[in-house]
């Protein structure tokens, strides 16, 4: 426990130290994409806030907001580095991991905040949020415009735009930067 919480500091101080070109010029930490090796405790795992902030390092300004809202909206569905559902789920404490049981896959996808409020245990239904890195991913958008688009028009997908058009370029310039990590 020690150990990992050590080797995670020294991956933040290394990245911030040292940033040259597109990715910090770090060894890559080894649990980035292995999520067996993420350190998964019953409260749940904040290592993927630390594996985010270190693929970020260095980057430009609209990668930092972008990877802000980022946390804000979409890593409650699509992890904290982008690998989907699986690594999304394993943030949660472990009573709260099947998510179907108070997201119901036959329920509506849209709902206020207002509207969750008063269902509690029965929620929209979150679907099956795919991985937004790795191989394939993203393979649909061709350019950042259509990327734009789709996320404007659908996501967070319980309340589609949500943000503002500078809060969509944003996250566009983050996903597309977290594509291809070193
Ligand atoms: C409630 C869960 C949820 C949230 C929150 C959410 N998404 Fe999604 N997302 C999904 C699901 C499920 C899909 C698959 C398509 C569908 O069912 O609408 C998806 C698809 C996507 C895709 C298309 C991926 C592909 O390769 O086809 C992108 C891009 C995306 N989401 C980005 C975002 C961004 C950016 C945010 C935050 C603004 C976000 N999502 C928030 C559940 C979510
Ligand atoms: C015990 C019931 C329960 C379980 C299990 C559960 N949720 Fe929720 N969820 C809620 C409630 C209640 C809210 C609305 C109030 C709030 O935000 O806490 C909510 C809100 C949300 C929201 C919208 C607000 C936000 O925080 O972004 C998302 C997205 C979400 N849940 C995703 C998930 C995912 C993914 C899982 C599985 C890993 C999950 N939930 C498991 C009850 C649950």
């Amino acid at each position: 426990m020690v150990v990992a919480l050590v080797t995670v500091g020294l991956w933040t101080a290394l990245a911030a130290g040292s940033a040259s070109g597109p990715h910090p010029a770090t060894e890559r930490p080894a649990p980035l994409d292995d999520l067996d090796l993420r350190t998964v405790t019953d409260m749940g795992s904040r290592e993927g806030d630390e594996l985010r902030d270190w693929m970020i390092a260095g980057a430009p300004e609209a990668v930092l907001r972008g990877a802000f809202a980022y946390d804000q909206n979409c890593s409650v569905c699509h992890g904290d580095t982008g690998l989907g559902y699986e690594e999304a789920r394993l943030a949660f404490p472990a009573d709260h991991r099947s998510c179907t049981r108070c997201h119901r896959p036959d329920n509506v996808r849209e709902m206020s905040f207002e509207t969750m409020m008063e269902r509690q245990h029965d929620l929209f239904d979150v679907g099956d949020p795919p991985a937004l890195r790795g191989p394939g991913a993203l393979a649909a958008f061709a350019t950042d415009e259509a990327l734009l688009a789709y996320t404007k028009a659908t996501m967070p997908r319980y309340q589609p735009g949500r943000l503002d058009d500078e809060g969509y370029a944003d996250l566009v310039a983050f996903m597309r930067w977290i594509a291809s990590p070193p």
